[in-house]
């Protein structure tokens, strides 16, 4: 039997990892993490026409027209199609994109596909044999994937998560090795976690270069303004999270913009451990906190009116029966709420959840719709510029030409 304590326990390492999110090592599945749920399927081949459909092609909104979707591609030439859809009462756009997800088995990489989350970046690996069959899922979510965090040894995340003590950093020299290990071991970015009790502004500047110097970027964890700071100014790529205890200043505002920095503010897990109390008690150790939701929802507000890039992502890492309910897929349509809910207009939430991560991260392949591109889209069966709620109105999902078989429906 297991005693109440240990899941406790369980649940500490889980719950603590949903803002602090260094390093999901701790909860696992007792099922098989790399069950599928169906067959893999063949690479399409057939070309699919969708008449006279409605479309937001990552950018714009676009009068109705044909598209076509041929083999893996979106192509051009509309003839002799296999199959033809009636899009007249739909809406066509983009697969979207969760910025920080945290993806430790195929089933959550299944649930993305269902919300039409058809990319994801997953913020940590621990297991790279594990990350590599994950991203080789032919008809699912692509994944891209950070390694072993940056981490310190004073800090939360060091407290709480089971990171082996030789992959702590400690001297300003180990910047550039930790950095080469993930390279090596086939991260496509690195991961910071800047907090409290380090790592220093010197590691960090350094875990920055690093990163740099071998083609790959940064993504920087940071939840409290002093952390953030340092982020900021260690010219990392992109800032994940944002604070919520004061209001950020006008100087770290400009500071990002003018140092070509994005924001992945991940509105949806600062609400959650807003409304619970228990994943701030295993975060900090105390569920006191100087931190409001409606101050991180401010902050966001102003980095989107500075003209900061704002990017949709979650921080899900999945559900915990009764503890714990971030579910992948799902969650990235509540984020496009929070980012409307922040000012942001919904072709603005919209595109940060297609086009702009893709050019951000230099992914050439996808976040619009347009001929040559990969066949990663959503058909709706209503307008999400009438409401940004309507994303969830899912018809059809194809990931890479391949039509998704169990979409989720509107309940
Ligand atoms: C890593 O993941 C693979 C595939 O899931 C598994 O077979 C292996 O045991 C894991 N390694 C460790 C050290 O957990
Ligand atoms: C990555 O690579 C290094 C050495 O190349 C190794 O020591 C380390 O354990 C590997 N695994 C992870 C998860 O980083
Ligand atoms: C909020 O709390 C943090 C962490 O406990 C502390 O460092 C900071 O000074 C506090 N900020 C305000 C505005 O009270
Ligand atoms: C972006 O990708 C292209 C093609 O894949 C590559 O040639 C280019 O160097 C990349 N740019 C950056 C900034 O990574
Ligand atoms: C958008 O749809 C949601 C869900 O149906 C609803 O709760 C909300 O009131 C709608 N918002 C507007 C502005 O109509
Ligand atoms: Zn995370």
């Amino acid at each position: 039997m297991v005693s109440f304590s240990s899941v406790l326990l369980a649940q500490a390492s889980l719950l603590q990892c949903v803002l602090a999110c260094g390093f999901h090592g701790g909860l696992y599945p007792t099922e098989n993490p790399l069950l599928r749920r169906s067959a893999v399927p063949e690479l399409p081949t057939k070309k699919i026409l969708i008449r006279n459909v409605r479309v937001f092609d990552g950018h714009v909104i676009l009068s109705p027209r044909d598209i076509v979707i041929d083999g893996s591609v979106i192509g051009s030439n509309p003839t002799h199609p296999d199959e033809v859809i009636d899009g007249k009462d739909g809406f066509l756009i983009p697969g979207l994109i969760d910025s920080h997800t945290h993806v430790q088995q195929i089933s959550h990489m299944e649930d993305l596909s269902r919300y039409g989350v058809t990319t994801a970046f997953n913020m940590n690996c621990l297991n790279f044999t594990s990350c590599e069959i994950f991203k080789s899922q032919v008809g699912l979510t692509s994944i891209f994937t950070a390694g072993v965090p940056i981490i310190a040894p004073n800090s939360d995340h060091a407290r709480t998560t089971p990171i082996p003590k030789s992959m702590l950093i400690t001297d300003v020299s180990q910047a550039d090795l930790y950095v080469g290990w993930a390279v090596t071991n086939g991260s496509d970015f690195m991961k910071i976690v800047s907090e409290g009790n380090g790592p220093t502004q010197e590691m960090q500047d350094a875990a920055v270069q690093a990163s740099h110097s071998r083609g790959i970027q940064s993504s920087t964890h940071a939840s409290w303004e002093i952390p953030y700071q340092q982020a900021i100014q260690s010219k990392t790529d992109n800032i994940q999270h944002i604070f919520g205890e004061s209001l950020i200043a006008k100087k770290w505002l400009l500071r990002m913009k003018a140092q070509g920095q994005s924001s992945v503010p991940t509105l949806t897990v600062m609400r959650y451990a807003s409304e619970n109390p228990a994943v701030r008690e295993f975060l900090r150790g105390t569920a006191e906190t100087n931190q409001t939701y409606p101050i991180h929802r401010e902050n966001v507000k102003r980095l989107h009116e500075a003209g900061v890039p704002v990017v949709a992502g979650t921080d899900s890492v999945g559900y915990v029966e009764g503890l714990f309910d971030m579910p992948h897929g799902l969650k990235l349509h509540e984020e496009l709420d929070n980012l409307v809910e922040a000012g942001m207009t919904e072709i603005e939430a919209l595109r940060a959840a297609t086009s702009l991560p893709a050019k951000l991260r230099n992914l050439s392949d996808r976040g619009v719709i347009a001929p040559g591109r990969r066949a990663d889209l959503i058909l709706l069966n209503s307008d999400p510029f009438v409401n940004i709620s309507n994303t969830k109105d899912i018809s059809k999902v194809w990931i890479q030409g391949i039509e998704y078989p169990d979409v989720a429906k509107l309940s």
